[in-house]
């Protein structure tokens, strides 16, 4: 259980709040659970939502709505393309079809070695630069704008190959 693994960071995430106020740690707290699982399952977020107060399809739903929160098990790397409608316009579905079939996967899925999950996720700022996606991994996100398939992919595989 994340409350007695972290009873510690928990409690210091929830001083940083009022003591009528401490649904407003969730945020923190689902970066909490996400860091030890590597995503927030269900009964992670009936955990969260128990500690703070609030009810599990509140917690269910800020993971649904943040890319940043997984709610199922990924791969090491996030490749998240942005398919919102602007990016759609620019080909960002193509380009996302594209990449996917390079690597074997449906969007959504995780490669055979467990390197990647590629996904589609709504805006991430950059609509003037489709097609464009994000990749989140241990060292953060990092944006990849103006990408041809073929420069995603010689990408990917240096990353896949340790070469960035
Ligand atoms: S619509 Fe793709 S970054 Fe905004």
């Amino acid at each position: 259980m994340l409350s007695e693994k972290y009873h510690s960071e928990i409690n210091a995430i929830l001083t940083k709040y009022p003591p009528d106020q401490k649904r407003s740690a969730v945020m923190p707290m689902l970066y909490l659970a996400q860091s030890e699982y590597g995503y927030i399952s269900q009964a992670v977020m009936a955990e969260v939502a128990g500690i703070l107060g609030l009810e599990p399809t509140q917690v269910a739903s800020i993971v649904g709505f943040y890319s940043l929160y997984y709610d199922h098990k990924g791969g090491v790397r996030r490749v998240q393309i942005c398919a919102d409608l602007p990016c759609a316009l620019h080909g960002a579905d193509k380009f996302a079809e594209d990449l996917c079939a390079r690597f074997g996967v449906k969007l959504g899925g995780t490669t055979k070695g467990g390197e990647f999950t590629i996904e589609a996720v709504m805006c991430l700022a950059a609509c003037d630069k489709a097609p464009m996606f994000q990749i989140q991994d241990a060292t953060g996100i990092h944006y990849h704008e103006n990408m041809t398939v073929d420069r995603a992919e010689r990408l990917l595989n240096d990353l896949k190959d340790g070469m960035r």
